[in-house]
């Protein structure tokens, strides 16, 4: 995985070690440095950085342009192979802001980056070959579900990570069930979008430690029919509607909220299954130990055929995914 690389110019010490930590919780490869000497000197490295934060604007950028022009000179090459020619300045004015307003106002930031990065992914998946149109309403369908997807982030920290992470599990299994671009690119929208009916479920219930009574299993067991009723408010598409309603459909029938078993469940839906277990087994979970790659995939071998489509796991296996994405 492409992690966005992210140069944040902070010149206090104590606040450069939160950013450290922050940045590895969003899923960013994050440095700060105390000037913006320092930041130009690193600028000139060869790996490209996609970010630059400062608090001033145009010193980051002079700095940046310099070591820009410094290495195209040198090597006749930009500066950064993986992003636009320079990297992108995020102006902030924090100076006057307290430790507290800071830290709010960066993390903010750090989620919009890990965004960026989920969208710059799906550019990736299959565009070419796309039909246009269908393009048109996926991106229509993700920026009209923007406002559902802050609430969830808000609602739950985690379960922002959670959706693009098993987007990105099942494009993979996609990708090696050698499944069309566009269906491909239709698994990574449907991981993204496949938990937003737990918006309609307590927070209380979702981060409970101890087990839940039948009561609360039956909010839990709503959410993939909940999540239908949002997401149909904003398409027609069956294919995406079934990925969120399925979801949660074991192979042998005892899965909910339909009791589906075997081919009658949508493909899509099996493969998010098997994406879904893998990433709830490889995160940080209030009420269970997290798993390591392997223990995920002993776990998710000793499923198949009860929870998970047997072809579907061998695909998850050729995916050749060799570690959780952080
Ligand atoms: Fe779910």
């Amino acid at each position: 995985m492409l992690k966005r690389r992210v140069l944040v110019v902070e010149p206090n010490g104590t606040m450069q070690a939160w950013i450290r930590a922050e940045g590895e919780r969003a899923g960013l490869m994050l440095e700060a440095v105390d000037s913006h000497e320092t930041a130009g000197i690193r600028l000139r490295e060869d790996a490209p950085w996609h970010y630059v934060v400062s608090s001033d604007r145009d010193n980051a950028r002079d700095k940046a342009r310099d070591a820009a022009r410094e290495k195209t000179e040198r090597e006749a090459a930009p500066v950064s192979g993986a992003c636009e020619d320079e990297p992108r300045y995020v102006p902030l004015a924090l100076e006057r802001c307290s430790p507290r307003e800071k830290k709010l106002r960066l993390r903010l930031l750090f989620k919009g980056m890990q965004r960026h990065d989920s969208e710059a992914r799906l550019e990736r998946w299959g565009d070419a070959e796309f039909p246009l149109p269908a393009v048109r309403r996926q991106r229509e369908l993700l920026r009209a579900l923007r406002p559902a997807f802050r609430e969830f982030a808000e609602k739950e920290e985690t379960l922002h990570g959670h959706s693009y992470r098993v987007g990105f599990y099942a494009a993979r299994i996609g990708e090696s069930l050698t499944m069309s671009p566009r269906v491909v690119r239709l698994l990574f929208v449907g991981g993204w979008i496949h938990d937003l009916g737990k918006l309609r479920v307590d927070t209380r219930i979702l981060t409970k430690r101890e087990s839940l009574n039948e009561q609360e299993w039956k909010s839990i067991r709503q959410h993939p029919v909940w999540g239908e009723e949002i997401v149909e408010d904003h398409t027609d598409d069956r294919e995406l509607l079934d990925m969120v309603r399925f979801h949660h459909e074991r192979f042998d029938g005892r899965g909910y909220p339909d009791n589906l078993a075997r081919e009658s469940i949508p493909i899509a839906a099996r493969i998010l299954a098997v994406a879904d277990a893998y990433d709830a087994m490889t995160s940080e979970r209030t009420y269970c130990a997290k798993l390591s790659h392997r223990e995920a995939v002993r776990e998710v071998l000793s499923c198949t055929g009860s929870q998970f489509d047997p072809a579907i796991v061998r695909g998850f296996l050729n995916s050749r995914l060799d570690r959780a994405l952080p």
